[in-house]
Formats: structure tokens, sequence, C-alpha cells
């Protein structure tokens, strides 16, 4: 760092900002680097590894025809018939927006209307073209446990 210091300092004698800029944008990198990763490990769907053993929802909070969003978790569970339970990602499959609602049969999200079956999480309307992903769960003591 000390010679190298040495050898632009008499060239830049002239413009000092260039040894001080390298330094600083050497700097700024390294911080964008860490704000990229922590971006890219919270934005996307979880994996059913992520939230194994883990209870995402009350049944009872589940509509049945419908489902609940849970945006913590970053999921969204359904009930499209009575007893019968699903859990998806909320993450939609077009551009990763968390989806915003379930009406009708079909969860749908707000960024740029692709719809998704709340029976298997398939794509009902595009644009996104691949389904929700699935978490395999069971109901016990009433609570929705990812398995
Ligand atoms: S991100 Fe959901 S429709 Fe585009």
């Amino acid at each position: 760092m000390e010679p190298m210091g040495e050898n632009v300092m008499p060239r830049a004698a002239g413009d000092g900002g260039i040894g001080r800029r390298a330094v600083l944008c050497g700097g700024a990198g390294a911080v964008g680097a860490t704000v990229i990763a922590g971006c890219g490990g919270s934005g996307g769907a979880k994996s059913a590894q992520d939230l194994k053993g883990k209870q995402i929802a009350e049944a009872a909070d589940v509509p049945v025809g419908g489902g609940k969003i849970y945006g913590d978790e970053k999921v969204v569970v359904t009930q499209p018939a009575q007893g019968e339970f699903k859990a998806f990602t909320a993450v939609c499959t077009h551009q990763g927006c968390t989806v915003g609602s379930v009406r009708n049969g079909i969860i749908h999200c707000p960024c740029h209307g692709s719809e998704f079956k709340i029976t298997d999480g398939s794509v009902a309307k595009g644009p996104a073209g691949t389904p929700l992903q699935e978490y395999p769960i069971q109901v016990k003591d009433g609570g929705i446990v990812v398995t």
C-alpha cells in the first residue's frame, strides 16, 4: 500500500483526487458487495428446509376456500376444502413481489397481476410462468407446521 501511494502521488500531483478516489471506490465496492449479499439473502423464497419444523399458521386463521398470507415468513397458507391445507411461498415467481391477497380461490400478486391457484400454486394467469413453490406441511395441534 505504501509504495503504491508513493508511485501515485508524484504523478497525481496536479490531480490529487485520483489516488483518493481509488481508495474511496475500493471502500464503496466492499460496502456494496456486503449490501448486495444481504439483499440476496433476504429477498427470495424460503426453502422448505429453512422452514422445516416451524409452525407457520394457525389452522383456524385460514379461511375455507381461501388463504392467508404471512409476510414475515413469506408464505401463503390456503384451505381449498375444509380441513385440507396447502402452503406455498408468498414470493411471486414473476419478479419476486410478495403476493398481496387471496380471494375466489386465487392468490393474487399486486405487482403485475399474476394469479395462482390455491389448490396447487399453479399459474392461473401470467405474466408469471411457473407455479409457487409448495411446502410440505401437516396440521399439528391446530397449527400448520412445515415438515
Ligand atoms: S412480480 Fe408478481 S406479477 Fe410480477
